[in-house]
């Protein structure tokens, strides 16, 4: 797999930055900025190839929105597909949650088509829309395709990956998706952690529910790092991974750089891998 260049990935972040500017100060659901990112990731994916749709979804009294792009190949029967919520909340512009998932799993999306990937597998990527009010995009999206989901051979999620006091946890639901993860980081000697912190708390639970193989990869949200923790991971001891979390204060300043650098190159591997 192609190393993803990071500072694409945070001129994608200041891209969403930008866009929460320009519509309030965020892009949470039922509100410009929400659209308006929608709109961004669309055009990138476009233009490179990928087949994109826009479905709409309602929820209290607003129409939300989902984007899916998926790369022309592949055998759909065993479709690998990677997420991401686009949504912000009410309260900031929501760059660690979750433009850095969003912007992630664009780049690796783009590193697919610039290098030609002709998968044995088919690959679809989405950013969905209102997962801050209880998952509602991507619970309208496994409802949508129906007896469809038996064709997901896995689904790789992604909220929050660049934690300005980050932790590397991969998502432990499925051990087979885990461990391509844990293999990954171990050969790099970074620690990980089996992820807790967020069970049932992002997209890759409507998969779940639906009987699909999930896994995944989180930099950790409002519980504070432990001693042993920094030992292994650097960063402070005692703080918050995200003390910007749900907050104004989740902008593109927000943001471990290594650590959304780290997260994106082990997308890509995954990607690359599963997909084969
Ligand atoms: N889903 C949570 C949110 O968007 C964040 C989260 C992700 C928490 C993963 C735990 C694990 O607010
Ligand atoms: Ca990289
Ligand atoms: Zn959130
Ligand atoms: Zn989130
Ligand atoms: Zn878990």
């Amino acid at each position: 797999a192609p190393d993803i260049d990071v500072k694409a990935v945070k001129a994608d972040l200041d891209q969403l930055q930008s866009i929460a500017d320009a519509n309030g100060g965020n892009r949470a659901h039922g509100k410009p900025g929400h659209k308006a990112s929608i709109d961004f990731l669309k055009g990138k994916l476009d233009q490179a190839g990928f087949k994109t749709q826009v479905q709409e979804f309602d929820n209290n009294g607003a129409t939300g929105y989902n984007l899916v792009a998926d790369w022309p190949g592949g055998d759909e029967s065993k479709t690998v597909m990677a997420g991401a919520h686009v949504d912000s909340v009410d309260t900031g512009p929501g760059i660690n949650d979750n433009g850095s998932g969003s912007a992630g799993i664009l780049e690796v999306a783009l590193a697919v088509s610039k290098s030609g990937l002709k998968p044995a597998k088919h690959l679809r990527f989405a950013w969905f829309g209102d997962e801050e009010d209880g998952m509602v995009g991507s619970q309208s999206y496994v409802k949508k395709i129906g007896a469809d989901t038996k064709k997901i051979d896995a689904y790789l999620n992604f909220d929050m990956i660049g934690s300005p006091n980050p932790g590397y946890f991969v998502y432990d639901d499925d051990a087979r998706l885990e461990k391509v993860f844990k293999d990954w980081f171990a050969a790099k000697n970074i620690a990980t952690e089996k992820e807790t912190e967020g069970d049932g708390r992002s997209d890759h639970a409507s998969f779940k529910d639906a009987g699909v193989a999930v896994g995944g990869l989180f930099s950790g949200a409002d519980y504070k790092k432990t001693e042993e923790q920094a030992k292994n991971w650097g960063g402070e001891a005692g703080k918050a991974f995200d003390a910007c979390y749900h907050q104004s204060c989740d902008t593109s300043k927000n943001i471990d750089e290594k650590a959304l650098d780290t997260n994106t190159d082990a997308i890509a591997a995954a990607i690359w891998q599963l997909s084969s």
